[in-house]
């Protein structure tokens, strides 16, 4: 199952959401790869200090690819049954690989007004696919926003992404965890299985797999 995130506005929880998911697949699930399109290679670094931590890995590896040729032999690949992409370090031609070559598509994005142009420019790149009809499913999830705010007002701060069409799941609130998570090379649940943000990550799991059929 090949599982993209991606959006073409920075620091919205691309690869917050991206390693937390891919320690939590290979740790619950089955082989898991985290593919990174990050010139600074966020994913290996945080793959390093899990080496350096001694955390246990072995159903989890990463993978950078440099170039769409690459990045679609790992999505047609059986190299792991979950594959995690990261589509950090924007650009549209391996954005739009990704997207084509995605069983889902998630989009992370925050409840600021300021993000909206941005991501609407990204709904415009995945509408293409879908146009197309090369996008299979795709949904965004709030991230990084006001855990005591109730999901409803949150959905109204970004009700664009309704009006195009598009699912919108979470809310991920804002917690502290996450950042010691990422600076440990470790996913939320690794540190605090009873965390917030553990069942925020949990839930997403099970959304994925309703959209996915497992
Ligand atoms: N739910 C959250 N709670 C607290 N901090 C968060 C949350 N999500 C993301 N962050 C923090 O926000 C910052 C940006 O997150 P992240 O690096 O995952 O974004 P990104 O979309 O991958 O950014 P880029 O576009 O630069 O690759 C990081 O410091 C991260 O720890
Ligand atoms: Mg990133």
């Amino acid at each position: 199952m090949n599982i993209v995130i991606a959006n073409k506005k920075g620091g919205v929880g691309k690869s917050t959401l991206a390693t937390n998911l891919a320690v939590e697949y290979s740790n619950r699930l089955g082989s898991t790869i985290l593919i990174d399109i990050d010139v600074s290679n966020t994913s290996l670094k945080f793959m390093q200090r899990r080496a350096d931590l001694e955390l246990d890995s072995k159903n989890l590896r990463v993978a950078l690819p440099k170039s769409i040729d690459d990045l679609d032999d790992l999505l047609s690949s059986d190299i792991a049954e979950y594959k995690i992409v990261d589509v950090g370090g924007y650009s549209d031609d391996l954005a739009i690989a990704a997207i084509l070559g995605s069983d889902l598509l998630i989009v992370p994005i925050s409840d600021s007004p300021q993000d909206k142009d941005t991501t609407l420019e990204f709904i415009d790149t995945i509408k293409t696919a879908q146009k197309d009809g090369f996008l299979k499913d795709c949904i965004f999830v709030l991230n990084n926003v006001n855990p005591l705010a109730k999901f409803e007002t949150l959905a109204k701060e970004v009700d664009y992404v309704r009006e195009n069409g598009f699912d919108l799941c979470g809310p991920i609130g804002t917690y502290k965890i996450f950042s010691f998570a990422h600076g440990g090379g470790q996913s939320v649940c690794e540190i605090n299985h009873l965390s917030k943000a553990s069942s925020a990550i949990a839930k997403l799991i099970s959304v994925i797999a309703e959209r996915t059929n497992g």
